[in-house]
């Protein structure tokens, strides 16, 4: 196998901040092991498709999704911990595809000017639900269109465009996410983004990402009072409550803090929890962890079930002030087929007690995690929030070891594990809630056997 030169300059993990990207070496060595059929096929896509570093070119094709596997052409079952964070109650579950088949013929479409009964059921489920209170909401077709809609209020309610978020945030794709969005894949050679963004360092990374020390400080929040302070007049403060893919709680009584420092300046918080609402941590909300509560709430991804493209956000009457204009107007709004699936997929969390599982599940993974990294040392730190786990390798200096994460995703991959690696060297994996103690263990045992290759280690 090629070997790609071992500098991790912060452009080059800069690149890798969302996700294991197309454009390696490795990845090139990995897109020859393909059946023909397959490389026909992905041939095809990427004669059609535009190219994007985290997709296109292809590494195989999708036949089946169920549960927690992917039946692809040439990988054969593949075990899924990526999922792109939509698969909670995993793929094709039985009661959500009954539940969108009879919504499917009864009404399939409401127009504007019109509502349906299944989008005010879940608009009562999920207010019933808010850890807001006296909640409203609004739906919209995706996440970074939720997040479009909060920027929106959050503008109109306190009457200020300018916003705090942080680096190596990721709240969606648009050109209005992306400029409150800290990664540079999204960003460069998008400019002028959104005037008033101003972005501070993340409450919490890996240890091997913490780069200049002198920057730690930055990352209290003191500084973001300073920087209300100074401004003047920021509206909101937007952040994910925790960046799902390391899995790393922020200090304890961090967010209580910035809560306050937010009351202080008049700023609301808006909290993504996109990747990891509905019972990923364990909660229904993730801010629940936190023992705090937002202004806005946005949720999306695991909502639509892993199914239909959906996101709401949640928030205070308070806020609903614009009613003179429009905020989203998204043509697939009050979804009929949508919010019937939503429902289904909120009935399952209940019914199933995911919940409790996933806390069960988590720590019980957790802890198998802590058990691995006892036998590599290279493992650098291990996390745990819920059923979002990461690990992070690094080199004998403690620095990101890039090529190491590359080499054991694929090697996973071949042995029927698919996650995702952020940030260069973490391992982020986020299994479908409804995972089975088996499969989770027959992960992990990929998981070690793929690690012991790697290291020597039997
Ligand atoms: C934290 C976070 N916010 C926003 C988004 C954007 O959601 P969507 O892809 O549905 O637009 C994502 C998607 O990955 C996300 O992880």
């Amino acid at each position: 196998m090629k070997k790609s030169p071992r500098i991790n300059t912060p452009a080059r993990l800069d690149a890798r901040a969302e996700g294991d990207i197309n454009t390696t070496p490795g990845r090139q060595d990995r897109q020859t092991l393909v059946n023909l059929e397959t490389r026909d096929l992905l041939d095809q896509d990427a004669r059609f498709f535009f190219h994007q570093s985290l997709s296109t070119p292809c590494l195989d094709v999708v036949n089946h999704a169920s549960g927690v596997f992917l039946d692809c052409l040439s990988a054969g079952r593949v075990m899924d911990f990526h999922g792109n964070s939509v698969h909670q109650v995993g793929y094709a579950h039985p009661h959500i595809v009954a539940a969108m088949k009879n919504q499917l013929d009864r009404l399939v479409f409401c127009p504007r000017r019109f509502t349906c009964r299944p989008a005010i059921e879940l608009a009562r489920e999920l207010v019933k639900r808010s850890p807001i209170p006296h909640s409203k909401i609004l739906l919209a077709p995706g996440g970074a269109e939720a997040m479009g809609m909060a920027m929106k209020i959050a503008r109109h309610a306190t009457g200020r465009y300018k916003t705090i978020s942080f680096w190596d945030s990721f709240h969606g794709a648009g050109l209005d996410t992306c400029s409150i969005g800290g990664e540079r894949l999204f960003r460069d050679g998008m400019h002028p983004l959104l005037p008033g963004c101003l972005h501070a360092p993340p409450p919490a990374v890996p240890p091997s990402h913490r780069e200049i020390p002198s920057l730690e400080a930055m990352r209290d929040p003191g500084y973001l009072d300073y920087l209300m302070r100074k401004e003047g007049d920021i509206g909101a403060v937007i952040a994910e409550p925790f960046r799902y893919s390391f899995a790393l709680d922020p200090p304890t009584g961090y967010w209580q803090q910035v809560r306050s420092i937010c009351d202080k300046h008049g700023a609301l918080l808006v909290f993504d929890e996109i990747p990891v609402c509905l019972g990923r941590t364990g909660h229904w909300f993730a801010c629940e962890r936190y023992s705090v509560v937002p202004d806005i709430l946005v949720i999306g991804k695991g909502l639509g079930g892993g199914i239909f493209p959906l996101a709401a956000i949640l928030a205070h009457s308070g806020l609903d002030t614009a009613r003179d204009l429009a905020l989203g107007h998204y043509t697939h709004e009050k979804t009929p087929l949508g919010s019937a699936t939503a429902l289904a997929v909120l009935e399952v969390i209940e019914t199933e007690g995911l919940l409790g599982k996933t806390r069960d599940q988590g720590n019980r993974a957790l802890a198998a995690l802590e058990r691995l990294k006892l036998k590599y040392p290279r493992m650098g730190s291990v996390t745990g929030i819920g059923l979002q786990l990461a690990i992070e390798l690094v080199d004998h200096q403690g620095l990101p070891d890039v090529e190491t994460a590359e080499r054991v995703l694929y090697h996973c991959l071949s042995l029927g594990l698919s996650f995702k690696v952020a940030g260069g060297n973490i391992l982020s994996l986020a299994p479908p809630l409804t995972i089975t103690g088996e499969a989770l263990d027959q992960a992990l045992e990929i998981l070690d056997f793929a690690l012991g290759r790697e290291y020597g280690i039997k």
